[in-house]
């Protein structure tokens, strides 16, 4: 079934290789310093949304520990680190007054970054929102364009002569759908005429602040979308119609406006009633120059009709004999392959980074001995990260590569349950302790893919 690691790999010269993180999932301290809360604050302080009531009051500690945490990622032989900035921290109230403190964290752990020889790629808006914005309405006001964009641009002016690789959003897709759609991520609505404009007006925010970009900044920026690829489970009309509608919704949703200018057809038949008529301005907006698409990848899913399943008429069909993680979700390799080619043809062939994949499985929560061996994780990255190199024999520009995630950290409206660090968290001491995957990885950076096929 899983192809043979070809016995040489070498990536391109410059592969950026990487881990990510999130803002609200690491740092803790949410309202030091004068930060004001978020979306996700206020949720996991909600009784019933998070797994076993958890929030991330302290989570990683990182805010406190981001100086030693850097020197592990430079231990680890990391080019580059793949962050978020929590907006209320820059912003308390979303716009105007900033916050002095917040914006000198951020460049603090930048000056750091970069004094470990580690570029940072920073992600401006990683699903903590200002609570203060969603008192205005948060995703379903139009002018959250205007808001994101001045945010966009203090940060930019401050930062933007040491930061190479800047994100607008990160996965406006699960926003959309998880907070808008079926309520079981910050802010908890569940109303389908509210997701499509969630998910519009975050495009129009991405726009404009790639917009506010190019008014003041030198480097990139890119979108970073979370992609799982469709495949029918059989070939029936009706397979093939369900496959169609369930690409549209999760993954041409974003990227055909931002890189085509329009939206796919198919979320006529989604959303039905519930679609609204975009004025081409919004799209002329959306469509911004992007320097590049970051792609998070974890799983696929195969797809049958199911005409009374809302809201896509269909489901996905559970491959039983197949690995699954913790979450749920199917391991499958070829999928990270099929989706750099999807994006190579459908798009054009545009600069990729793949910036999240990764897998949980369980790990205890307290380890003895300095190493935790995470078999199964050693297997997914070999796998997935080699399947990145075959889409790069076949043509697609890839330029890097991300685990998700450094640490064990707070899983959203998982809690603490679900692990998908190379590094352990022990959450009662917030020792850190390198999981096997850890050591693999740093040597697959070392040695530019080669590592792969020991
Ligand atoms: C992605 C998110 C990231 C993390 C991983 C497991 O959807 O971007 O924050 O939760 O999934």
């Amino acid at each position: 079934m899983t192809k043979p690691i070809p016995s040489h790999i070498q990536f391109p010269k410059d592969f950026l290789w990487g881990c990510a993180t999130s803002a609200y999932q690491i740092e803790g301290s949410p309202l030091a310093d004068g930060a004001g809360p978020s979306t996700w604050h206020r949720f996991s302080h909600t009784p019933g949304r998070v797994q076993d009531g958890d929030n991330a009051d302290i989570t990683c500690d990182h805010y406190r520990r981001y100086d030693s945490d850097v020197d592990l990622m430079r231990s680890l032989g990391l080019k580059s680190y793949r962050f978020s900035i929590a907006w209320g921290r820059v912003l308390p109230e979303g716009t105007g007054r900033v916050n002095a403190a917040g914006l000198d964290f951020y460049e603090r752990l930048v000056d750091k970054l970069l004094s470990r020889g580690i570029q940072p790629m920073v992600t401006l808006f990683h699903w903590d929102l200002p609570a203060a914005l969603d008192d205005r309405g948060g995703w379903l006001n139009r002018d959250i364009a205007h808001w994101f964009a001045e945010y966009a641009d203090i940060v930019f002016r401050r930062l933007d002569d040491r930061v190479q690789y800047w994100t607008t959003l990160n996965e406006p897709w699960v926003v959309a759908d998880g907070g808008y759609m079926h309520g079981i991520l910050a802010p908890g609505h569940r109303n389908v005429f509210e997701a499509p404009r969630a998910a519009h007006h975050l495009m129009m925010a991405h726009g404009a602040a790639v917009q506010a970009y190019r008014a003041s900044g030198r480097n990139k920026i890119g979108l970073v979308v979370n992609i799982e690829p469709k495949y029918p489970a059989s070939q029936s009309e009706a397979d093939l119609a369900a496959t169609r509608r369930a690409e549209a919704y999760m993954n041409r949703q974003y990227l055909d406006p931002a890189l085509l200018g329009s939206y796919p057809k198919e979320l006529l038949e989604v959303f039905g009633d519930a679609w609204p008529h975009w004025p081409d301005a919004d799209l002329k907006l959306i469509k911004q120059p992007i320097d590049y698409v970051g792609v998070n990848y974890y799983t696929r899913a195969v797809v049958r009709a199911e005409p009374n399943a809302w809201p896509l008429g269909s489901t996905t069909v559970k491959q039983k004999h197949h690995t699954h993680m913790e979450t749920g979700w199917e391991v499958f390799p070829q999928g990270l392959t099929d989706t750099l080619l999807w994006v190579k043809e459908k798009y054009g062939n545009p600069p990729v980074y793949i910036t999240e994949n990764g897998a949980c499985f369980f790990d205890p929560p307290q380890v003895e001995g300095p190493v935790l061996e995470d078999p199964l994780r050693v297997d997914y990255l070999r796998k997935h990260i080699t399947a990145v190199h075959d889409a790069i024999q076949r043509g697609a520009d890839i330029r890097g590569y991300f685990a998700w995630s450094l640490f064990d950290n707070f899983e959203w409206a998982f809690g603490f349950s679900k692990r998908f660090g190379l590094v352990h968290m022990n959450y009662e001491t917030l020792k850190r302790t390198l999981k096997s995957s850890a050591h693999f990885y740093s040597k697959v950076i070392a040695s530019n893919g080669a590592a792969l096929a020991e």
